[in-house]
């Protein structure tokens, strides 16, 4: 992976070059302040200051300055110097007036590239590091800590499911908790079957190898308060034998996106020391077909008692993170996060790049809300609405698990998780993309962590400042 550490340091005094940031507004009088030479380049480049115009280099005595145009100097995006931290040539630069802040994020993401399967081209010589010095040090480590978690992120999901099983993800969590000394337990075979029933029935027509398992870590003193952090883990969503059609199945690779977002949220929690018992469970399973395949009409009777009838084995998600979340409660945590690539329906709703969020408490909501504009990793709230629940009736069990109709399919998912978390457990579920179908700057074509830094920024302020 990625090492960002070398890549943005505390500023000692040591030779950088200036990156000039101007906006539409301020560029004339930065503009005007310049040498003439400067304005000559510029015009020639028609550069106006206003944003989407990438950067003009600007020779110095055999050497250059930079300068970039972004749409409010005021407030930099985590991603308006990703452009730059991309394409730039090696070397160090610094901020001529102000402090990367949440920007030193892109600089940092768009140096890592996801090249597993890659055959090194050895005529094509790397390009060195893009370093940039900050006055902000205390900013330092945890910066370097999001660009970590998000890679790792985008490095599982991009990881094709041949390479990335049930076992992989198991592998994943216990390289986390090495680190920290964090304790992890996986439950599989006949004590899957007996109690976690339905994470066994959809990984039930895996072949051996890719056997189903509930992987769950602890870690923290025990005296602080608890949470739980749950992740869908399906390392490829075939559908079952409802079985998907090709254009949909393509991308389901990605269907651990979930479990992979709750594990980088479980690694910023660690390294941050967050005064919280972390309960992190992750059920992870292969959707496949085979004779062993749960099948439609079959009826299960969860962990938590409810017997579920199987209408449709493409809805395998919410079945796996049912088991899971009883389990979670039973540790009677003070708060439940989940993360889950749960429906098509929440795409359809709010396009690729806003995750759902559901969440049974306004507080927490809203909390969830202002980190969202702070840290600008938006989310969008949908309604747990109740009268929806009817939707999931089923003729002879407790209830199915999907519903007959193509509406509401987003909300009818997180009423059929919300049948497993008791009312008085705060709870918030987010149904994300974890995918990006075309490149930005900073963020490839490819995995991506979409909803990861609005919850962690969230918990920060529930945990430190509250
Ligand atoms: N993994 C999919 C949801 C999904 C599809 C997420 C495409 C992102 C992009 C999930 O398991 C699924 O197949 N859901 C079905 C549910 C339906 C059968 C009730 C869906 O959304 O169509
Ligand atoms: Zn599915
Ligand atoms: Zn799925």
């Amino acid at each position: 992976m990625t090492d960002f550490t070398p890549l943005f340091v505390a500023d000692r005094g040591q030779k950088a070059r200036p990156i000039h940031l101007v906006d539409k507004d301020s560029f004339a009088g930065w503009a005007k302040k310049r040498p003439a030479e400067d304005r000559a380049l510029l015009e020639a480049h028609r550069f106006d200051g206003k944003s989407g115009f990438d950067f003009v280099l600007l020779p110095r005595g055999g050497d250059f300055e930079v300068v970039s145009a972004v749409k409010n100097t005021a407030e930099l995006s985590p991603w308006c110097l990703a452009a730059l931290g991309e394409k730039l040539p090696e070397g160090t630069y610094k901020l001529a007036e102000g402090e990367p802040g949440n920007a030193a994020l892109g600089w940092l993401l768009a140096q890592h590239k996801f090249d597993d399967f890659r055959s090194k081209k050895k005529d094509e010589p790397e390009r060195g590091p893009r370093v940039l010095v900050t006055g902000e040090p205390a900013r330092v480590d945890e910066t370097v800590r999001l660009a970590e978690a998000t890679v790792l992120v985008r490095d599982l999901v991009n990881t094709p499911a041949m390479q990335l099983g049930p076992a992989e993800i198991e592998k994943a969590v216990r390289d986390e908790a090495s680190r920290t000394g964090a304790q992890v337990k996986v439950i599989s075979g006949k004590d899957l079957v007996e109690g976690f029933p339905l994470i066994a029935s959809v990984g039930a027509a895996a072949t051996p190898e890719r056997a189903p398992r509930l992987i769950e870590l602890e870690w923290g003193k025990s005296d602080h308060p608890r949470l739980a952090v749950v992740g869908k883990g399906v390392v490829f969503d075939s559908g079952g034998l409802d079985l998907k059609p090709a254009s949909g199945m393509r991308l389901m690779k990605k269907d651990m996106g979930g479990a992979a977002h709750a594990l980088a949220l479980a690694r910023l929690i660690m390294a941050q020391k967050l005064p919280v018992r972390l309960h992190l469970l992750i059920p992870a399973v292969e959707n496949a077909v085979s004779a062993d395949a749960y099948r439609p009409g079959d009826i299960v009777k969860s962990r938590k008692g409810l017997f579920v009838e199987i209408d449709n084995t493409d809805a395998e998600g919410r079945l796996i993170l049912a088991d899971a979340l009883a389990k979670a409660v039973e540790g009677k945590p003070e708060l439940i996060v989940d993360f889950a690539t749960l429906t098509g329906a929440a795409r359809i709703a709010l396009g690729p790049d806003l995750p759902a969020m559901f969440a049974n408490r306004d507080d927490l909501a809203g909390s969830l809300e202002s980190s969202a504009r702070e840290v600008e990793d938006p989310v969008w709230r949908m309604p747990l609405w109740e009268p929806y629940e009817e939707m999931l009736k089923s003729d002879i069990a407790d209830m199915a698990n999907a519903s007959s109709s193509p509406m509401a399919g987003s909300i009818t998912a997180a009423m059929f998780l919300k049948k497993f978390v008791p009312d008085e457990i705060p709870w918030a579920h987010f149904d994300t993309y974890a995918w990006r179908d075309a490149a930005k700057p900073g963020r490839p074509k490819g995995g991506d962590a979409l909803g990861l830094r609005v919850v962690f920024a969230a918990l920060k302020e529930r945990y430190l400042h509250a």
